[in-house]
């Protein structure tokens, strides 16, 4: 039974098709990277999963939902939590402010303050370093620790899928290292999918997993990371050799 069921997704901006007619599905615990050249409509695809960008055609399946249009809240109801490119942190609010904004948890609301206290402390389980800063500014933190936040704030909810689009953007491959170890390490413990937009295959590769490769709107490539890394076709499906 899979959790996430793309078919047939058609993404238009106007005139321009940017994703064309793609078909996937992502079992509960799988971790998915979407990996392929800038502009081959990975943004698109993950922003139409969450609701933002609702597709033009086709039909989105997640967790026994025909989520197809329905609103971004909606979609995070049910269990999806996305990540999107940028690190977007309110710079002047705190660690904790951050994690606790538009997660739904309201002050006053009954048993509010319950339940943001056990939230915050399953994410500082997995972000440490948010713990101990947690009063500073958001906007003082390095690109690493801003990229920590944004993936804990997509925790609060407790989802069953994170999507991230392009976490490693900007990062020094070492700290880009630190946020997939607790990437992987969150799986394991809570059973958690992940969807996964990296440009570069690279990691894909080291982490293992299923991995889709896109170009231009489409998927050209579905199968087990580390053994398409080494295939000759993804090269070319990559870089596009031989066409012009
Ligand atoms: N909001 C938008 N309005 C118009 N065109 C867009 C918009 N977002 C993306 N595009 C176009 O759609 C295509 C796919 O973009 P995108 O999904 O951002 O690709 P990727 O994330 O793989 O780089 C590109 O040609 C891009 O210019
Ligand atoms: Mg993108």
């Amino acid at each position: 039974m899979s959790l996430l069921k793309l078919a047939d997704v058609t993404i238009r901006y106007g005139r321009l098709t940017a994703v064309r007619s793609v078909s996937l599905s992502l079992a509960e615990g799988e971790i998915l990277f979407i990996t392929g050249p800038n502009g081959a409509g990975k943004s698109s695809l993950l922003r139409a999963i969450a609701g933002v960008t609702p597709p033009a055609g086709g039909r989105i399946d997640f967790a026994d939902h025909d989520v197809t249009g329905r609103a971004p809240e909606d979609i995070a109801r049910l269990g999806l939590s996305m990540v999107p490119e940028g690190r977007d942190v309110f710079g002047s609010l705190t660690i904790e402010e951050n994690l606790l904004v538009g997660t739904g948890m309201h002050a006053g609301e009954r048993g509010w303050r319950a339940r943001a206290a056990s939230a915050l402390e399953e994410v500082y389980a997995t972000f440490p370093i948010l713990k101990d800063r947690r009063n500073a500014q958001a906007g003082l933190l390095s690109g690493g620790q801003q990229q920590m936040l944004v993936i804990g704030r997509a925790l609060m909810t407790n989802p069953r899928l994170i999507a991230i689009d392009e976490p490693s953007l900007g990062l020094a491959p070492n700290i880009t290292d630190q946020v997939y170890e607790r990437l992987i390490a969150l799986r394991r413990q809570r059973a958690l999918t992940l969807l996964i937009v990296e440009q570069s295959s690279t990691r894909a590769m080291m982490v293992g997993g299923r991995m889709i490769l896109m170009r231009g709107g489409q998927v050209m490539m579905d199968g087990d990371a580390s053994a398409m890394g080494q295939s000759e076709a993804m090269q070319d499906a990559y870089f596009g050799y031989g066409e012009h």
